[in-house]
Parts: C-alpha cells; structure tokens; sequence
C-alpha cells in the first residue's frame, strides 16, 4: 500500500502545470469504441483510473498506442466479450464502455461499475436512457445484459442533471437512428469535451454545454483527433493550496472560466489573487473571512472540491456554512481535520466550520479521492509531520501530485507501507 508524508509549513512559489481532466479522459477513452477507425487523443492524465480503462480496451482486444500523454487507439475490430467485474469495479467511468459498446453493437454485458464510495451512486437514469432508445435492459446478480434489435433516436428527460446519465446517454444515441434530445443535461465542460471528440468523428451532436442536447444519429463514425481540456478539479485543488501556503504560486495551463465559482468564493473570503488567460496566480490568503457555500452542478460550486475547500474553511475566520447537495456521503474526511486541530460539526448535508484553527500533522487516511486531496492540503498547512495513508485514492485522479507539490516547495514524499492487521 502507498502512503504520502509531509512535513508541513513551508511556502509554496513557482509554477504547477495542470494536467488533462480526469472525469474527461476517462469518458474519451470509452468513447473510442464507436470509431470505425482509429483516433487519437492528446493530454492525457497519467493516472491509474486511465490506466485502469486502458486495461478494458486491452481486454477487449482493442490496438493501443500510449506515448507520454498521447493514446492512440483503433477498436475497429474489437472483440465485443463479457467485461469481469474485477476490471469493471475498479472505477465509475468503466460503464462508459457499457454505452459505447451498447452504442456500437446493440449488445453488451457488464457488472455494475465502482467508483468512490461516497453515496449511492445508482445509474438509474443512464439505464432509463438506453429504455428510450429502444434497449432492453436485464440486471441479474450485479451484471447487466442490454440488447437492442435497433436503437432508435428518444427523448429523455433526466430527473437529475447527471454527467454520467447524460455522457452515457450521448454514447448510446450518436450511431442510433433518428434524433435524440436530452433534456435537463448535465452542462460540465466535460460533456462539451467529449461532443466536441465525437462530432470530429462525424456525430452530430449540438447543444453539448447547455441543459438540452440534441444528437442526429448517424451510421459511419471516422478517424478523429482530441486534446483532454485542462483538469478543473486539479486546477481548483492547486488553487486551493496557493490560498493556504502560497507565495506567489502560479497555477497554469488552466481554463479560469471552468473555476470561476471557486475564484469568486475565494475572493469573497477575501484571496488575493491574479486571473490571467490560462493562469491563475495566488498567494496564502491574511484575515480571510468565513464563506458559505453551497455544490452545485457546473456552472455552480463543484462537489468535487468542497473537501479541499474544507481544508481552507479551517483557516478563515468566523463560521463557515459548505452545504453537499450531489451526495449524501462526502464529508469522510471531516473527522480526520478535527483530529489535526479542526472545529468541524456535521449537520445532516452541512458542515460549520469555525475558524480560524491551527493544524498539527497526523496519521490520517485517504478514505476516497478528495478526501485524500483535502488531507494533502492540511498536512501541508500543519504543523510538524502528517501521514495520509491509503493514498491510491488519490493517485487515481491527480498526476504526479508528489513531483507537482515537491517542484513548488513543498517536503512531501511517496512511500510503500504495509497494513497492520
Ligand atoms: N444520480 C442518480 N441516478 C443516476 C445518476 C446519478 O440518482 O442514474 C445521482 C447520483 O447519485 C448523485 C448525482 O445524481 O447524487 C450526481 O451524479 P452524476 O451522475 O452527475 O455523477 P457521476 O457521473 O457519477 C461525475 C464525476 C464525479 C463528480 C460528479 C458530479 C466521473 C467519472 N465522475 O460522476 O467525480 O463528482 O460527476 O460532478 O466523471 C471525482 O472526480 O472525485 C468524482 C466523484
């Protein structure tokens, strides 16, 4: 098992490069499978979730290239087979492949897929999505077995704007017959992301961004070229840390626009900080003030980084109210911060935080990716040594965090341990 461990208080200055999105990659990838050719995308993430779908393609027989953050695939010629649930457990975005090969051969078997464990998680909408186009869907013992005769263009309407149900949902309908429209999409730029990927291939896919999506099937799906656009979520973290350690840290590579609720909730507490095309500048916030905040579906607070954030709370004065409204599990990390010297209360879907507090540096443990990432930020604030076991987590969705920290300043460092029974 891994571990990271830091020594805490040091300043952070330089420059940290933001990698390809995650939550993107790990749909683009998937999607490949409709291609009837080959396609390439460029700024992939180094990370294990990519790793994890390249070892589904390769499952699948699939031809895969992958030189720096560069892959290359050809599925023409795939063999369409039951994926394990071994390999489909392994993360969320495996039941990408599920609508992609659905999408493609109107025939696919695979076991529910896993993910972090911060809520239910159902996939009823995805599911309800396949139904519309015309998809027969049987759950048996955790595995799904969908069939369509033909898949036919359908309207849907999500109960929820889901990124998964309205990423699956497109999968399904860009090779269907006729037109299908989702409305009450899910509008993260992850979803323009992979319409853009698909339209190069010859979708036709318009409305990609907005809350309804509108997809004219079509039967032939060329060669095509993609970059991953610039990880939001590790854009925010690394923002996150310059407002708790930085010294003129220079985030860059970034799309400030896909922040911008971060950044206006920061500047409400009070950051100073210097938003320029594709960079953001920042420096460890004085006096700042409490905020309240509350997630959201893009273009409002991501859950994603109310835990990070939570680190920051700790740090500001007064009460600070963070409301989760996407999931019912994500505050795991909340007692570890109270053990480093935090004043947190749970309150159902609400954490006060009352600040601001001094960290001191802890075992602690990574109990999913953002908690882990929350835990990184305070052990870097903290006083003295903090240990963030069980860090897989976090190496799933952050690139080379230990060298991206380390370059900026940072005493952090990776290493093996074994569990104790
Ligand atoms: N939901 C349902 N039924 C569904 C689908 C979703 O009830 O069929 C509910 C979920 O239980 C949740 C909410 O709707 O309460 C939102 O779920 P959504 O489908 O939007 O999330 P997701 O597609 O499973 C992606 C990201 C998550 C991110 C969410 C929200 C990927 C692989 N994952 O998940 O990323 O939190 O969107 O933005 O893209 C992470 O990166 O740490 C992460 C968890």
């Amino acid at each position: 098992m891994k571990r990271i461990k830091i020594e805490g208080g040091h300043k952070l200055s330089g420059t940290i490069n933001i990698s390809g999105a995650k939550n993107s990659a790990v749909a683009l990838i998937p999607a490949a499978i409709l291609c009837d050719e080959e396609v390439v995308i460029d700024n992939i993430p180094n990370i294990s979730d990519v790793d994890a779908l390249q070892e589904i393609l390769e499952y699948l027989e699939a031809d895969i290239k992958r030189e720096e953050s560069r892959i290359t695939i050809d599925a023409s010629h795939i063999v369409n087979k039951e994926i394990p649930e071994s390999i489909a457990k392994k993360l969320r975005a495996s039941y990408y492949f599920m609508s992609s090969i659905l999408g493609k051969y109107k025939y696919v078997e695979m076991y529910f897929p896993g993910g972090c464990a911060i809520g239910a998680r159902p996939i009823d909408q995805t599911l309800k999505g396949y139904r519309a186009l015309g998809a027969k869907v049987i759950e048996e013992n955790n595995k799904f077995t969908i069939s369509a005769d033909e898949l036919v263009g359908g309207h849907v309407y999500l109960d929820m704007p889901s990124v998964g149900a309205t990423i699956n949902t497109i999968l399904v309908a860009v090779r269907a017959k006729g037109e299908t429209v989702i409305e009450n999409a899910a509008r993260e730029p992850e979803i323009v992301n992979i319409a853009t990927f698909l339209n190069s291939m010859g979708a036709k896919i318009t409305g990609a961004g907005t809350s309804t999506i509108y997809i004219e099937g079509v039967e032939y799906l060329g060669k095509a070229f993609t970059e991953v656009i610039p990880d939001r979520i590790e854009t925010g973290t690394y923002i996150i840390v310059g407002a708790l350690m930085g010294d003129n840290l220079t985030i860059n590579n970034v799309i400030p626009e896909h922040v911008d609720s971060l950044i206006q909730k920061l500047k409400e507490a009070g950051c100073d900080m210097k938003v320029d095309e594709s960079s953001v500048t920042i420096s460890q916030i004085n006096g700042g003030r409490a905020i309240n905040v509350k997630t959201l579906g893009y273009p409002g607070f991501p859950t994603d980084l109310q835990q990070p954030l939570s680190t920051l709370l700790t740090q500001l004065e007064g009460e600070s109210v963070l409301e989760e409204t996407i999931y019912e599990n994500r505050f795991k990390n909340v007692p570890y911060l109270n053990d480093m010297g935090a004043n947190i209360t749970i309150d159902d879907k609400k954490i006060h935080v009352i600040g601001p507090t001094k960290l001191t540096g802890k075992v602690v443990n990574a109990t999913d990716l953002r908690a882990g990432a929350c835990l990184v930020l305070a052990g870097l604030k903290a006083e003295g040594e903090t240990i963030i076991e069980n860090v897989e987590h976090v190496l799933r969705g952050y690139e080379n965090i230990i060298g991206k920290l380390s370059a900026v300043g940072a005493k952090i460092e990776l290493e093996e341990y074994n569990e104790v029974a």
